[in-house]
């Protein structure tokens, strides 16, 4: 549910930016989806982001911070106070994107195994 109001977030900021430039009729430029989980880690509830895309005809404008910005205050609203996602290492666009939101290192590590080894 909550990850579905974070697309509807997403696409409407996107929709209303379209409208306001005229530069597309019922389009969608950019979307972000996340929801607050509150099982995982031992974590106290927390919102994660875990998908974002801007499209790149309309990067660099400030739609990516405004989409940000209105699912982290959907996070606030649902009463958590961190924000969390994860990322490549090597994907400098995100990590300067992210960083520029002020998120930094957290207090967990990603651990995996290829089980086709
Ligand atoms: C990351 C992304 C969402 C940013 O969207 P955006 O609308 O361009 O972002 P903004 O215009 O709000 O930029 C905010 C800040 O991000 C950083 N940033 C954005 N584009 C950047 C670029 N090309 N190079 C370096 N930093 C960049 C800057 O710090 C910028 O702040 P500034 O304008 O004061 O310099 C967009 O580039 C994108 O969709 N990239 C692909 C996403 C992706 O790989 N998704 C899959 C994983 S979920």
């Amino acid at each position: 549910m909550a990850a579905l109001i974070g697309l509807f977030v997403g696409a409407f900021v996107g929709h209303m930016l379209w409208r306001d430039w005229g530069a597309a009729l019922g389009g969608v430029a950019g979307f972000v989806i996340g929801e607050v989980r509150d099982w995982e880690f031992g974590s106290p509830p927390c919102g994660w982001i875990f998908g974002f895309d801007v499209d790149p005809e309309f990067r660099e404008r400030g739609i990516g911070s405004m989409l940000f910005d209105a699912l982290t205050t959907f996070f606030r609203s649902s009463g958590v106070n961190t924000v969390r996602t994860m990322l490549r290492r090597d994907d400098n666009l995100i990590m300067s994107f992210f960083r520029s939101q002020g998120l930094t290192a957290g207090p967990f590590i990603e651990l995996e195994k290829n089980l086709d080894e």
